[in-house]
């Protein structure tokens, strides 16, 4: 069903079904990866709240939770090239496995710049999940990238936390802009 968010107009893309399963598997993934550290999970906000919400539930070992506030959007659809650093992390992650979530990687900008900041930190080590990539967009590869929920198209998407001009978070499926 198209729904419309201000002078816009969306067509679903990644049903709730399988936003859950794919969630999942990710955490399996994550599960085993980290067996034998306690890591710290990093959500980047606003956009990744509902994702990291939902993947932290399917840890079944200690872990911690932290955030950051970053933006690249500000309201359009197209991704600035000047990140906004609006909360730090405040949590000590020196000699920590920390794993970043995100909500989307565009162009990459936002996780270079999160990336490079946090290893000045020296963390243990460093992962990047994300639950979408934009693959046609990403200007530079991102190596610490390591878990991916779906690769899309070079498409504007909301729901589930994703925005346009601050709406469409509370949406359970994913649109595309059409
Ligand atoms: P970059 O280009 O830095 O962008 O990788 C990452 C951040 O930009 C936002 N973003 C989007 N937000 N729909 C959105 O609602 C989109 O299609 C989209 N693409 C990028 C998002 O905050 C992400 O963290
Ligand atoms: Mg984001």
């Amino acid at each position: 069903m198209k729904i419309k968010i201000a002078d816009l107009e969306f067509e679903p893309l990644i049903s709730e079904k399988v936003i859950v399963e794919r969630t999942k598997a990710i955490g399996q993934q994550l599960n085993a990866d980290y067996q034998n550290s306690i890591p710290v999970f990093v959500g980047v906000l606003n956009g990744s709240f509902l994702f990291i919400a939902d993947l932290i539930k399917e840890i079944d070992r200690p872990c911690e939770i932290a955030f950051t506030k970053l933006a690249s959007y500000y309201g359009g659809t197209t991704s600035k090239l000047k990140i906004r650093d609006d909360i730090d992390l405040i949590m000590d992650i020196k000699d920590r496995d920390v794993v970043i979530i995100e909500d989307i990687v565009d162009t990459g900008n936002t996780l270079h710049y999160l990336i490079d900041k946090l290893k000045k930190r020296n963390p243990a080590s460093i992962a990047v999940c994300s639950l979408l990539l934009k693959p046609e967009a990403l200007l530079s590869p991102i190596e610490e990238l390591k878990y991916v929920g779906f690769e899309i198209e070079n498409e504007f998407v909301v729901g589930y936390g994703l925005d346009y001009q601050e709406m469409g978070r509370n949406l359970r499926d994913i649109y595309k802009k059409i």
